[in-house]
């Protein structure tokens, strides 16, 4: 993954921000995901006066994709208006772990542009996946 293209990706999650709905927390995040077939999905945190329900960027932008019928990505960058590069939550993870091989970059970002990048292996090691539910 070259320089231009993490830049393209943090530039669309952060255009992605602009979408969220976060009247309670008040903290904006974006997500674009990239697909190996070169589409691109974005995603924003949508919360919840139940708190409980909110959905966060990083789910917006896969089950958006997953929709559509994508199952192979390339890399996701998260944008938030956070002081720190924002990672995703464990929740996010795992959903990502779902469909994304352990070796994806996860590029994580603030408005900045100041921008770090795991792998989701890094992330979430050992993740649940559908092999830990094979039988003996
Ligand atoms: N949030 C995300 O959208 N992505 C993350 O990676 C971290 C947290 C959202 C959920 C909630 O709307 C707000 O940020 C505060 O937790």
């Amino acid at each position: 993954m070259n320089e231009e293209r993490i830049e393209f990706l943090i530039e669309q999650a952060n255009e992605a921000r602009a979408h969220a709905y976060a009247p309670y927390s008040n903290f904006r995040v974006g997500a674009a995901l990239l697909t190996k077939s070169n589409k691109l999905y974005l995603g924003c945190n949508i919360e919840n006066a139940s708190y409980t329900p909110t959905n966060c960027a990083e789910r917006t932008a896969i089950f958006k994709a997953v929709y559509d019928g994508e199952r192979e990505f390339e890399a996701i960058a998260i944008v938030s208006d956070g002081r720190n590069a924002t990672a995703p939550c464990g929740v996010c993870r795992q959903v990502l772990a779902e469909f994304c091989e352990p070796s994806m970059p996860v590029i994580c970002a603030n408005m900045e542009g100041n921008y770090k990048i795991l792998t989701l292996e890094e992330l979430i090691p050992m993740a649940f996946t559908k092999e830990d539910m094979e039988k003996i």
